[in-house]
C-alpha cells in the first residue's frame, strides 16, 4: 500500500516534469528555445529550486478541456537562490497549451508574487505564452487582471524583472510593462497588443511579427524593452547580472563587492574633453573610467542614445548613472530621453541605489516635433524624478550645462547633495555665441566690422559666463575639481552620504506629470 502511494506520487511528478510531452519539448528546442524548467535550472543556484504548485490542474470543462490535463497547468512556479539570494520565479511552459494563461495558471503566479512581497524578495517572470487561454474566456482575463493588480502593488516594494522568451501578445504585455525591467530574446520573442493579422485588417499595414514587436523594434524604436539578448542563455545571464546591482527590497541596500581602494586616480580624464567645445566625445568612456573595472551595465543602450543610463560600481558599491551623451544629438534633452532617464531615476530611488549624474547638455531640443510630442510634460518627468529622489545624489558637470537643462540635470537647486564641475564646464543660460548675438545685437550690427565685433563680444561673454566659477561663487557648485580626481571624489562623497535620510511630506503620493 505504502509503495503504491509512493509510486502514485512519482508518476504524478514524472508527468508534471514532462509538461506538454516530449514532442512539444522537441519542437520548443527546434525553435532555439529552452523549456520552462531548463530556464529555471540555468537561472537559479544549483539545486536551490523549490517548486510550488506542481500538481495544480485547470478547472475548465469547455471545448473538451476536461480531457486535457497537464499537472502544473503551463507554468512552473516557486522560489530559489541566485548567488545565494532568495528570489521568486515563474516560468511559462509553452509546451502546455502554448503557455496560455488560465485561471489556475494565474493563481499560481499570484501565489508566488504574494509570497515575494511578504518576504521581501525579487520576482522574476520568464514569459513564453500565447496569451489568454482562449477556451477559458473571462476567467483567463480575470487572471491577468489579478496579476496586473499585484504587479502594481508590488511596484517599488520588491524588484520585478520580466524576461520575454517567446510570444507575449494582447493584454499579456501589460504585466511586464508594469514591472521594473524587461529583457527580450532576439528572433524568438515578441510583444504586441495586436498581432500582424489584426494590424493588416485595421490599418492595412503589412508588417511581420518581428518588425512589429521583436526585440530590436522594442529596444530601438519603442523603448518597451530595456535589454535584449541573443538567446535564452544570454537572457538568463543578463538577468543575473542586472539583479547583482539591485537590493532584495525597498528597505534593503544593494550588495557590495570587495574593493581594494588603490585605483582612484584617473589621469586619462584630464584629456578626455576635446579642446573644441563643439566636438563630441564618448560619455561612456568617462563612465568606464570613473567606475570599477568592467562594472558598467547599460540599460536601454539603443534607445534615446542622447542620454546614457545604467548601473555601475564605485568602490564596490552599486550606483545608478544618468549621463548626457555628446556623441548623440550633442546630448540634448528630448522627449524620449527624458522619459528614459526619469524611469531609471525612479527605479534607483525606489531601491536605495545612489545616483551619479554626469552633465554635458546644450539644452532642450527645439521644434514642432518636440513641442507637439509634449516635451513640456515629458521633460517635466525628469525634473520631477530628480526633485523627488531621496537617495544620495551627486552631479559632475563635465562641459556644458545650459539653460533649463542645467536645472533639470540634478542641479543643487532640486536637491542634489554634492555638485562638482570640471574646470572646462560652461554653466550658463546658453552658449556664448547665441547669447552674445542676442544681448549685443545692436552693438554688433552698428560696428564697422560686425564680424570682428561679434567675435569680441562672444569672447567677452565666454570669459564672463562660460565657466564654472560663477556657479561655484554662488555655492551652486560645491567644488571645481580636476577631472582625474573625479573617481576619488565620488567614492568619498557617496561614503559621506551613506546614511542620508530625508523625511518625506505626508501624502498618498505625488502627482508625477505622466
Ligand atoms: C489556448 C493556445 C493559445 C491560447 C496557443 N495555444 N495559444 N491554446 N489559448 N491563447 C496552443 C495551440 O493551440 C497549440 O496547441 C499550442 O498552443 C502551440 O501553438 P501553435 O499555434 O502551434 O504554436 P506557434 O505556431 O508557435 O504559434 C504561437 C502563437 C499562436 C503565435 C502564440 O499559437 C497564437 O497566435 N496563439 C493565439 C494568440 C492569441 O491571440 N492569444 C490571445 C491574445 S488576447 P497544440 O495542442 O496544437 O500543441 C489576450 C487577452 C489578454 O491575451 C487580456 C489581458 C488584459
Amino acid at each position: 500500500m505504502k509503495n503504491n502511494k509512493l509510486e502514485l506520487l512519482q508518476e504524478k511528478n514524472k508527468k508534471a516534469l514532462l509538461g506538454g510531452g516530449t514532442n512539444r519539448i522537441e519542437s520548443q528546442h527546434a525553435k532555439g528555445k529552452l523549456t520552462a524548467r531548463e530556464r529555471i535550472t540555468l537561472l537559479l543556484d544549483k539545486g536551490s529550486f523549490e517548486e510550488i504548485g506542481r500538481l495544480v490542474e485547470h478547472r475548465s470543462t469547455d471545448f473538451g478541456l476536461e480531457k486535457e490535463i497537464y499537472p502544473g497547468d503551463g507554468v512552473v512556479t516557486g522560489f530559489g537562490r541566485i548567488d545565494g539570494r532568495l528570489v521568486y520565479v515563474y516560468s511559462q511552459d509553452f509546451t502546455v497549451f502554448g503557455g496560455s494563461l488560465s485561471e489556475t495558471h494565474a493563481e499560481k503566479i499570484c501565489k508566488i508574487m504574494d509570497l515575494a512581497v511578504k518576504n521581501g524578495a525579487p520576482i522574476i517572470g520568464l514569459n513564453d505564452s500565447g496569451g489568454a487561454r482562449i477556451q477559458e474566456g473571462v476567467n483567463s482575463l480575470g487572471g491577468y487582471a489579478d496579476i496586473f493588480y499585484r504587479n502594481t502593488k508590488a511596484s517599488g516594494v520588491v524588484p520585478q524583472l520580466s524576461a520575454i522568451m517567446g510570444p507575449c501578445a494582447g493584454g499579456a504585455v501589460y504585466s511586464p510593462a508594469i514591472t521594473d525591467f524587461i529583457i527580450m530574446v532576439e528572433q524568438t520573442s515578441y510583444m504586441f497588443v495586436t498581432g500582424p493579422n489584426v494590424v493588416k485588417t485595421v490599418t492595412n499595414e503589412d508588417v511581420t511579427a518581428e518588425e512589429l514587436g521583436g526585440a530590436a523594434s522594442h529596444a530601438i524604436r519603442s523603448g518597451v524593452t530595456h535589454l535584449k539578448a541573443i538567446d535564452d542563455l544570454d537572457c538568463i545571464n543578463q538577468l543575473k547580472k542586472l539583479l547583482s546591482y539591485i537590493p532584495q527590497n525597498s528597505a534593503d541596500l544593494p550588495f557590495d563587492m570587495p574593493y581594494q581602494g588603490d585605483d582612484e586616480l584617473r589621469p586619462k580624464l584630464n584629456t578626455i574633453i576635446p579642446e573644441d567645445a563643439n566636438k563630441p566625445y564618448d560619455m561612456k568612456e568617462v563612465i568606464r573610467e570613473i567606475s570599477d573595472k568592467d562594472s558598467f551595465f547599460e540599460i536601454h543602450a539603443e534607445y534615446a542614445e542622447n542620454i546614457v543610463v545604467g548601473f555601475a560600481r564605485l568602490g564596490g558599491k552599486s550606483i545608478g548613472i544618468v549621463a548626457n551623451q555628446p556623441m548623440s544629438l550633442a546630448g540634448v534633452l528630448d522627449v524620449k530621453c527624458s522619459i528614459k532617464a526619469a524611469r531609471f531615476v525612479r527605479f534607483c530611488d525606489c531601491f536605495n541605489i545612489p545616483l551619479l549624474v554626469l552633465v554635458d547638455v546644450p539644452g532642450f531640443l527645439p521644434g514642432t516635433d518636440q513641442e507637439w510630442n509634449a516635451i513640456i510634460t515629458n521633460g517635466a518627468k525628469l525634473l520631477y524624478a530628480f526633485s523627488d529622489a531621496v537617495v544620495p545624489r551627486i552631479t559632475v558637470i563635465t562641459r556644458k550645462a545650459y539653460g533649463g537643462a542645467y536645472d533639470v540635470m540634478n542641479s543643487k537647486h532640486i536637491g542634489a547633495d554634492l555638485n562638482y564641475a570640471w574646470p572646462g564646464a560652461e554653466i550658463a543660460v546658453m552658449g556664448a555665441k547665441g547669447a552674445s548675438e542676442i544681448i549685443f545685437k545692436r552693438e554688433i550690427s552698428q560696428a564697422d566690422d560686425p564680424k570682428a565685433k561679434a567675435l569680441e563680444k562672444e569672447k567677452e561673454y565666454a570669459d564672463n559666463f562660460s565657466n564654472p566659477y560663477r556657479a561655484a561663487a554662488r555655492g551652486f557648485i560645491d567644488e571645481v575639481i580636476e577631472p582625474s580626481l573625479t573617481r576619488k571624489k565620488l567614492i568619498t562623497g557617496f561614503a559621506m552620504l551613506e546614511n542620508k535620510t530625508e523625511n518625506q511630506p505626508r501624502r498618498k503620493h505625488g502627482n508625477l506629470p505622466l
